[in-house]
């Protein structure tokens, strides 16, 4: 039976509950840093050079942090409150606005942004067009004019290089092994697979080994341009991201990873 058919089996609020001890942890060999450097220059085509921030599931605040590094006014929310208890420790997030906050029904709040970020493929977790639409009519909704919105979401390269077993991250915790649960890859459909830290060293050396259940849903370029247009976005653009540059992309079948970015205007 299709993977769509079913209810979903986790919810990434009760992935992420699991999984926030050992996020960063997962996530050491991430280059935040460039993540940030390449947003702003992104925001910076668009005239946007960005005071007032807002990082949608920001997970640990990875990103946000670098956000504060460069001077800005950040706020950032998750809806999973013990990846939000990771990045409310961290001293770089110390005068960051942080709070908890479904995507898909923001609360109505009287500070605008004039950057709005969703990174590392957050909005995958979405798992209908419908939430996906809510999402960005929300994001709209709170930017300045002149604001510019920039997000990752995974392609069907991903989905299918999990299929084959190959996506393997080997971090200073042992190595961690997405593994497909659900095996049919499909555009614009759901996809399942299992994150797993096969095996612990030094501090971790005796844990109990962690396995989490992920599912996405896959946004085929069309359906995200129709609704970043819908929702009143102009410039749409979308970049390939690969070995930490950016490269033009006419398609998703060249990358990994697809950059998007969208600016409000008035
Ligand atoms: C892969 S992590 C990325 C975290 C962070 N952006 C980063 O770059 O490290 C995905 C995050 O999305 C959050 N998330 C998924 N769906 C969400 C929703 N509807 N509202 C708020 N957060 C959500 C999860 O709780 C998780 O922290």
């Amino acid at each position: 039976m299709p993977l769509d058919n079913l209810p979903p089996i986790s919810t990434a609020d009760a992935t992420y509950s699991q999984f926030a001890p050992i996020y960063d942890l997962y996530k050491s060999v991430d280059d935040y840093g460039r993540a940030a450097e390449l947003i702003l220059e992104i925001a910076a085509l668009d005239g946007c050079r960005p005071v007032d921030v807002l990082d949608a599931a920001t997970g640990t605040g990875n990103l946000a942090e670098q956000f504060a590094r460069h001077g800005m006014s950040v706020w950032a929310f998750d809806y999973c409150d013990e990846m939000l208890d990771v990045a409310r420790k961290k001293p770089s997030l110390s005068r960051a606005t942080i709070f908890n906050a479904d995507m898909r029904h923001l609360p109505i709040f009287a500070e605008s942004f004039d950057l709005v970020t969703c990174w590392n493929d957050s909005m995958n977790y979405l798992l209908t067009l419908h939430d996906f639409r809510q999402a960005i009519q929300g994001f709209y909704a709170r930017m300045r004019s002149g604001a510019v919105l920039v997000f990752d979401l995974n392609t069907l390269n991903t989905y299918r290089a999990i299929a084959e077993g190959a996506v393997v991250y080997e971090t200073a915790a042992g190595s961690f092994t997405l593994r497909p649960k659900y095996n049919e890859i499909q555009a614009g459909r759901l996809f399942q697979y299992t994150l797993g830290q096969e095996y612990g060293t030094g501090m971790w050396r005796g844990d109990t080994e962690h396995n989490s259940i992920h599912t996405q849903r896959h946004y085929r370029v069309s359906e995200v341009t129709r609704v970043l247009k819908d929702a009143g976005f102009t410039r749409v653009q979308k970049r390939g991201i690969r070995s930490r540059n950016l490269f033009r992309a006419d398609g998703e079948q060249d990358f990994r990873k697809i950059v998007y970015s969208a600016l409000r205007l008035p």
